[in-house]
Parts: C-alpha cells; sequence; structure tokens
C-alpha cells in the first residue's frame, strides 16, 4: 500500500540524508523540495535578478520555467528544468545557498510550487522534504516528522557537504548564516518553517541517520498498525 510521508526542518538538520534512506527503506521515492526552490534561485541569478529586491521580476520569470521531478530510466525521481536534469552542481553551491531564502519568500513562488510539488505524489509512495510539507503542501500526509539539531551541530554537518560552503569557511561562519536562512524561513509570512501540529519532532543531535530512519519506521509502523485498528 503507498503512502505519504512528509520531512520538515531546518537548514542542515540531516533532513535529507534521513529523508533519502528513509524512501529507499519504505521503497518509494524521495522528492527534494529545497532543490526546487535552489532552481528558481539559480535561474533567477543567471537572469541577473535582484532576488533580495525584486519579487515581480522573478514571478515573471517563472512563466519561462517547466519545473518537475521525473523518472529515470532505473526509476529515480530526478529534478527537470525545461526538459534537462538539473545538475546538482549548480543549485548546490554558495551562491545560491545564500540567496535562496530570498526566492523562497516571495508569495507567487509558493504559490507556483504547490500544485508542482503536490503532483509528485501520482507516483506512489513518497517522502518528501522541505519547510512546509506538513503544514502547507501536504497538510492530509499520515506521516509528518519535523527533524532539527542544534545549531553547532547543523554547522558542522553543511561544513562536511562538499560544494555547498565557501573554500574556507569556519564553524563559526557557517552556523551564523545558516542562522540568518532560518530567521527568513521562520519569520516570512507565508508558510513559514515550523513543525505541523501532528509532527513528530525528532532532534538528530547525538543520533545517527540510521538511528533516525529507525525512529520514524517505528512511527510509520505503529501508525499503519493504529489505522488498521
Ligand atoms: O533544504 P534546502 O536547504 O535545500 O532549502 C533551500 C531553501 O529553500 C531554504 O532556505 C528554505 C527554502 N525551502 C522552503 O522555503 N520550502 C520548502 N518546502 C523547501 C525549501
Amino acid at each position: 500500500m503507498s503512502t505519504t510521508v512528509a520531512i520538515d526542518g531546518p537548514a542542515a538538520s540531516g533532513k535529507s540524508t534521513v529523508a533519502r534512506l528513509l524512501a529507499s527503506r519504505l521503497e518509494g521515492f524521495y522528492i527534494n523540495t529545497g532543490d526546487m526552490y535552489r532552481t528558481v534561485t539559480w535561474q533567477a541569478q543567471a537572469r541577473g535578478i535582484d532576488l533580495e529586491s525584486d519579487g515581480p521580476a522573478v514571478v515573471a520569470m517563472l512563466d519561462d520555467l517547466s519545473l518537475a521531478y521525473e523518472l529515470s530510466p532505473e526509476g529515480v525521481p530526478e529534478l527537470h528544468l525545461n526538459g534537462s536534469v538539473v545538475p546538482p552542481d549548480r543549485i548546490r553551491n554558495a551562491t545560491v545557498t545564500r540567496q535562496v531564502s530570498y526566492a523562497a519568500r516571495i508569495p507567487g513562488v509558493r504559490i507556483w510550487m504547490r500544485s508542482r510539488q503536490r503532483d509528485s505524489r501520482s507516483l506512489g509512495t513518497v517522502v518528501m522534504e522541505g519547510r512546509d510539507i506538513g503544514t502547507v503542501i501536504l497538510p492530509d500526509a499520515p506521516h509528518k516528522f519535523f527533524i532539527t539539531a542544534s545549531p553547532e551541530v547543523r554547522a558542522r554537518r553543511r561544513l562536511g557537504q562538499e560544494g555547498e560552503t565557501d573554500a574556507g569557511a569556519t564553524v563559526a561562519a557557517v552556523a551564523a548564516e545558516i542562522a540568518e536562512r532560518d530567521r527568513i524561513d521562520s519569520t516570512r509570512a507565508v508558510a513559514p518553517l515550523k513543525p505541523a501540529d501532528d509532527a513528530l519532532i525528532i532532534n538528530t543531535d547525538a543520533l545517527t541517520a540510521e538511528q533516525v530512519v529507525d525512529k520514524i519506521m517505528a512511527s510509520i509502523e505503529g501508525g499503519e498498525r493504529g489505522r488498521r485498528g
């Protein structure tokens, strides 16, 4: 039976690793909605649009973009922009990371994302990761998790992810950048970062990704048993 799992949480909390592992345990599909905001950011930067101040130009640009997850021949969801796979290094770099929160706070961008993200449910069992999946995109998802970690642990994890920070960046500098992104993500007017009322909150400071997935699987299996009565 197919199911839907919503995974939300702040930057560098470990949620991508967990969501990917979970999708593979459930034999489902992993959808990363952050990569969709990153792709819009990359495209706006490539056109010289000022993301911080020119929301209308970003929204106007969306008319030129066709963005969707499509299955590769191996059956893995891949993000496609205008018919081509989005190269990961174009969206997972310090230049995009610094500005992506500006794109994500533009209401017209979030509205545009909504149906594109919801469409992924048609794949079958889906583990969808982001900031507003449990609250806005899939409020009816039967399983919702909010993954957190302390600022220092998150900064160390981000530093360990190749290409995502500037060369020579310090823990303190990365922690400050993450804190600023959290501030913008959680104070924006539309769909701010926050746990859904019915989400299970998991702090991952002292847990490996496998241990987090074990906790999530136990909760999912318990929930499915409860539903079957
Ligand atoms: O998960 P990430 O760091 O790749 O996300 C990039 C940015 O996109 C992050 O600053 C917040 C935003 N985002 C969002 O607002 N809503 C989502 N569902 C996913 C990401």
